[in-house]
């Protein structure tokens, strides 16, 4: 058997490749630095890192993934910019040149199309890994922040590109998502307290008409290829800027016998303080394992993309509403809030309070332990909160995206959808206001003096402000699942209600 090393030396040693490479690499320190050095994308990287950092278990490579994806998404929407027009008269019909005229056309869509809805998963995933190892504690703080902006600004790529198509599939997706900005308050005409109309509010900026049309489709277009494209290379500059500053968070773990004993990678780490200073060459240790990702991740899309096409639906049509609509699939959560709380509240404050409260994770958790590693002993309750929210997310997309019907109506996935099915709206009633107040006085006070004596250590260590400002995110986060079952088996559809002030919860 021909070894692989030897047809390796016998290509490193033929007349081509010598005369393509004029100098043999010699594996030498003083080299493995220089390849880091002097190569405009790899010094993005360290010299050297600490060996924890190359654990696969560690990241799963999902930042640099993300990254990835995002290089892929730029080549293969540059291709496709070649061919689509952002007109109501020609986008539908470029998609279909692209799937029946373009040589590798459906291709190059399909792998634009999955791999946007995998770097928006990706991403998520990526802030739950970092979210587990605590790499948002000092001094990650900021960039934690900076990586929230960045997941909002990969939501709207992905929403933006959704219209393109103009299929009833994009423009109905997109009426669903921007009726939410007409229902913001202030700056929405259908919102509480709007000093603004139809011509004027937020919805109209987006659309630049009150409806999913040219304008739309125009604005949709630049912000998709232009604008937000933009934002996510100074957002993720700042980022990658950022993690090089601040180090890769992995540290050294104790020996597994000192595992198995009880030993703490902190206590070990202040007897052992000449680990941390142990490193590897970046070149080829991390850059080969990020080279294989990359590879095992253009595979995995290649072949998703040769199996299975991209949607395109009939042409969009604005007076043929399919029901239900939805919203994409990373939106549908929100979507299906829309049934327990005012459109106001599922779509704009909702949103706003999940943003904040994720950028507000690093300065509200003020537990130091576990940066660099997985620990769960150590943070109970930061890690049940986020991992009960993480959940309650995926479990609410779950439920609009495959259990949603006709007139957004519940059916079991393997149950058809029946068009005529009386609707589960019937009998629904409010809560008397006095009612309902009591119990909204009864749930917050409750919430917030409960946990206070539960869990004195909890509150010591938080400090008053703190300890609010967490509990009106925690219960908030509860609120949820109570509105859920208040509804359907009580039949309550709003604790109180003051329709004059479009305040109904
Ligand atoms: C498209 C978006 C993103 C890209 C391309 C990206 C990319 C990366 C990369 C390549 C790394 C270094 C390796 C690693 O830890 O995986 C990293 C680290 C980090 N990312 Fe992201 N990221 C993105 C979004 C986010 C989000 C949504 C968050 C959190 C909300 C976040 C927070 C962080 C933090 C705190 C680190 C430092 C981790 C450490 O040192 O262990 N990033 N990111």
């Amino acid at each position: 058997m021909v070894k692989l090393t030897e047809i390796a030396r016998a290509i490193r040693t033929s007349k081509i490749w010598k005369s393509i490479f004029r100098h043999t690499y010699q594996d030498t320190p003083r080299n493995r630095a220089l390849m880091i050095l002097s190569n405009v994308f790899l010094h993005l990287h360290p010299v050297k890192v600490r060996p924890a950092s190359l654990r696969f278990r560690y990241t799963w490579g999902l930042g640099g993934l993300s990254f990835y994806l995002f290089l892929l998404l730029t080549v293969s929407g540059v291709l496709l910019m070649f061919y689509y027009r952002p007109t109501v008269e020609h986008a539908y019909w470029d998609m279909k040149d692209l799937r029946f005229a373009v040589s590798f056309g459906p291709f190059m869509r399909n792998i634009h199309r999955w791999a946007a809805h995998l770097m928006v998963f990706l991403v998520m995933f990526h802030m739950a890994s970092v979210f587990y190892r605590s790499a948002y504690k000092p001094p990650r703080e900021y960039n934690w922040v900076v990586g929230v902006i960045l997941l909002l600004i990969t939501f709207l790529l992905s929403f933006t590109g959704y219209l393109l198509p103009w299929d009833q599939l994009a423009i109905w997706a997109v009426t669903v998502g921007t009726n939410m900005a007409a229902n913001a308050p202030i700056l929405g005409s259908e919102g509480p307290f709007s000093i603004v109309t139809p011509d004027n509010d937020a919805r109209f900026i987006l659309l630049g008409s009150k409806l999913v049309g040219q304008s739309g489709l125009l604005r949709f277009y630049v912000l998709h290829c232009v604008l937000l494209p933009l934002a996510f290379i100074i957002f993720v500059s700042v980022h990658f800027w950022r993690v090089r500053k601040d180090e890769f968070s992995a540290v050294p773990l104790p020996p597994a016998e000192e595992r198995r004993k009880g030993v703490r990678p902190e206590e070990w780490l202040k007897k052992n303080p000449q680990a941390l200073q142990e490193k590897v060459f970046t070149w080829p240790n991390l850059v080969s394992r990020e080279f294989v990702a990359a590879l095992a991740i253009t595979a995995i899309l290649t072949l998703w993309s040769v199996l299975a096409h991209a949607p395109l639906e009939g042409l969009a049509d604005p007076n043929k509403t399919p029901n239900p609509s939805k919203a994409p699939w990373y939106f549908v959560g929100l979507q299906e809030l829309l049934v327990y709380f005012d459109p106001w509240l599922a779509g704009v404050v909702l949103p706003t309070m999940i943003l904040v409260g994720l950028m507000a994770i690093p300065y509200l958790d003020s537990n130091p332990l576990g940066v660099g590693y997985y620990n769960f002993r150590d943070r109970k309750f930061s890690v049940g909160m986020f991992t009960y929210g993480f959940t309650l997310w995926f479990v609410l997309i779950f439920i609009g995206y495959y259990m949603r019907g006709p007139g957004w109506e519940i059916f079991m996935p393997w149950e058809p959808w029946d068009h005529f099915r009386p609707t589960s709206q019937i009998g629904l009633h409010n809560m008397p206001n006095g009612l309902g107040l009591l119990f909204l006085a009864g749930y917050g006070g409750l919430g917030l003096i409960l946990p206070k004596f539960l869990f004195k250590d909890f509150y010591k260590t938080m400090g008053p402000i703190k300890y609010l400002i967490v509990m009106v995110f925690v219960l908030g986060m509860f609120f949820v699942p109570a509105k859920i079952i208040l509804r359907n088996f009580f039949k309550i559809k709003y604790i109180v209600s003051f329709p004059d002030f479009s305040f109904n919860l």
